[in-house]
């Protein structure tokens, strides 16, 4: 490979950013990393998530994504519901990102 086609390669990848803000304040960022969970991606990044259970039944990590980029669960856990999700609340603790994306760190509520 011709050395410009390496750094045409560099600069065509897409970093992909999980980035925290609290309101209009960007409080850190950090790289995608797939598989990992927003509360996860917020340790990276140097932001505090409070967490209790940490597999979805207290609502203790509940945030509001503000990018429509993270799934739901196929089946909901206790510590979501219809409500939650109607104001946008998601659970970092058990929540993937799959591409960028924005997250309040304050619940919905
Ligand atoms: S820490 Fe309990 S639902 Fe996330």
């Amino acid at each position: 490979m011709a050395e410009s086609d390496s750094r045409n390669e560099n600069t065509n990848e897409q970093v992909k950013l999980v980035r925290f803000f609290m309101g209009a304040k960007l409080l850190g960022q950090t790289r995608l990393v797939t598989g990992d969970t927003i509360v996860d991606h917020a340790e990276l990044a140097g932001v505090y998530i409070p967490t209790n259970c940490t597999s979805g039944r207290c609502g203790t990590c509940l945030v509001t994504p503000l990018t429509d980029t993270i799934a739901l669960p196929d089946v909901l856990p206790p510590g979501l519901d219809d409500f939650t999700i109607e104001e946008g609340g998601r659970l970092g603790c058990i929540s993937k990102p799959t591409t960028d994306c924005d997250i309040d760190i304050r619940p919905p509520l």
